[in-house]
């Protein structure tokens, strides 16, 4: 016989002035191969429609159903019941707002964060429709495709130490990985200096705590410290360079 699993879920409604946030609990047989997924469906469809949490695309892809289990963030739609206690505990994500239960806006973190990376290829070429692609070494364009993975989910916040207590502006890994995304590729026209002026302060690289926390818990295993010591390399390589120009010419003007 199966187990019967014991659900304690976050609930509150910001929306609902008398609304008090509580936990409630809810209990279901288990059955084989089930998700978190097919679990909150079953307790929304059986014993209470009014229960609210995100899902899309069911299969890892679309980030939507990010949320703290048995307090780390995580995917509900690929994470098995099997592999949990008999009791399990969901919660929303911290950082993000709240919409209701275990639902949260990371859209508006995420546009917010995208717009302060300017996360597009900046380049003066106009756009010819016509023209022949330009041409990628593919191991470049393997690389570029590899810091591309990110479902924009949000665990990695989630589990940031320095997002959630000390500093909200903080932008957090993923925020890392996009910056590269674009430092990587020969199209963007950006010089290293414009890329360092958005991260190269507290709400950036300099506020990171470098606990692993983010990688740790991306679902799509992105790495997210390599981005992280790549931009550190390459900002303490710049300045270095900066401190040798600066002492240069105040050598030649003296
Ligand atoms: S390593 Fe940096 S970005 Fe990652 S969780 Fe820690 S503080 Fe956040
Ligand atoms: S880097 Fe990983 S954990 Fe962070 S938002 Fe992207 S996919 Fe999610
Ligand atoms: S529902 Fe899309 S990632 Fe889980």
């Amino acid at each position: 016989m199966g187990r019967t699993l014991k659900f304690n879920i976050f609930r509150f409604n910001p929306e609902d002035p008398a609304s008090v946030p509580h936990m409630d609990a809810y209990y279901l047989e288990e059955t084989e191969a089930m998700t978190l997924f097919i679990a909150l469906n079953r307790i929304r469809e059986e014993q209470d429609p009014t229960l609210m949490f995100d899902f899309m695309c069911r299969a890892g892809i679309c980030g939507s159903c990010a949320m703290m289990i048995n307090g780390r963030p995580d995917l509900a739609c690929h994470t098995k019941t099997k592999n949990l206690p008999g009791e399990i505990t969901l919660m929303p994500m911290p950082v993000f707002k709240l919409i209701g239960d275990l639902s949260v806006d990371t859209g508006t973190w995420f546009r917010a964060m995208n717009e302060k990376v300017q996360s597009w290829i900046h380049t003066g070429k106009t756009f010819e429709p016509g023209d022949e692609e330009e041409r990628m070494d593919d191991a470049l364009a393997e690389e570029i495709y590899e810091l591309e993975r990110c479902i924009e989910c949000g665990c990695c916040v989630a589990a940031c130490g320095k997002a959630n207590m000390v500093h909200e502006n903080f932008m957090g890994a993923t925020a890392f990985n996009r910056i590269t995304r674009f430092m990587i590729d020969p199209r963007d026209e950006r010089k290293n200096d414009e890329y360092f002026e958005v991260v190269g302060n507290e709400d950036g690289i300099f506020g990171c705590l470098g606990l692993l926390g983010c990688e740790d818990t991306c679902p799509k295993k992105i790495p997210l410290q390599d981005q992280l010591g790549m931009l550190r390399r390459k900002m303490g390589f710049s300045q270095v360079k900066h401190l040798f120009s600066a002492l240069l010419s105040g050598k030649k003007s003296a």
